[in-house]
């Protein structure tokens, strides 16, 4: 089973994944951008705010990073029966290039495509919370951390909401596979959704 985690920046998925990880102690544990140490070394060029580039060149970098991923991490795990949480995948591209660029969604779903080997996720767990609130979070965490990760975050506030409502669209297309989670409140509260959510999918792990 493979299981990502989107929102925006500051929407707390990558703590929810934690959490999650910490109930299914055999999951392979992933991230987008990075993942391999290629595309780790691909991740710090993408994310350090001194980097400027093209948004081609950089929608070209996020596909090359999930390539290694997924032939090298995530989908090995699969073919061994596992279960894969993946922090980003194939969806960010879209919301982040597609609805916050303006790329075109249909050349970046035949990139995500080529890139992945048409791997589609089997569950998508979408925190969704106001693009303010989020922008908020991830701006004081950002201040404190070591390394530069701060690319996105600068941007302004109209691209954030246009990733937020390209992933509520998105959605809502696949409402199957997507399931949306409210991200307002502290840890715990949001957890309990995630729990919820997952009792249906994985009964095993979450009785
Ligand atoms: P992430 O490590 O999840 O950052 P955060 O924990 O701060 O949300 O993701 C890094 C950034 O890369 C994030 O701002 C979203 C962006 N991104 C894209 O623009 N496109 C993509 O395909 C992916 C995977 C990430």
């Amino acid at each position: 089973m493979f299981i990502t985690f989107e929102g925006i920046e500051g929407s707390g998925k990558s703590t929810q994944l934690r959490r999650v990880a910490e109930r299914i102690p055999d999951a392979v544990v992933t991230k987008e951008p990075g993942g391999t140490p290629l595309a780790d070394r691909i991740r710090a060029v993408l994310l350090d705010s001194s980097s400027q580039m093209d948004p081609v060149a950089e929608v070209l970098l996020f596909a090359a990073s999930r390539r290694e991923n997924t032939l090298k991490v995530i989908r090995p795990a699969l073919d061994r029966g596992g279960i894969v949480l993946c922090d980003r995948y194939t969806d960010a591209t879209l919301a982040y290039q597609g609805f916050g660029r303006l790329l075109n969604l249909d050349q970046l779903r035949a990139l995500n495509a080529w890139a992945t080997n048409s791997l589609v996720p089997d569950l998508t767990l979408l925190f969704d919370l106001p693009e303010q609130t989020g922008l908020t979070r991830a701006r004081s965490r950002n201040a404190d951390a070591s390394q530069d990760e701060g690319r996105f975050e600068a941007e302004d506030l109209r691209f954030h909401q246009r990733v937020r409502e390209g992933y509520l669209t998105l959605a809502g297309a696949e409402p199957s596979r997507f399931a949306l989670i409210d991200a307002v409140g502290d840890v715990d509260d949001v957890y309990a959704r995630v729990e919820a959510v997952l009792a249906a999918r994985l009964p095993r792990y979450f009785p």
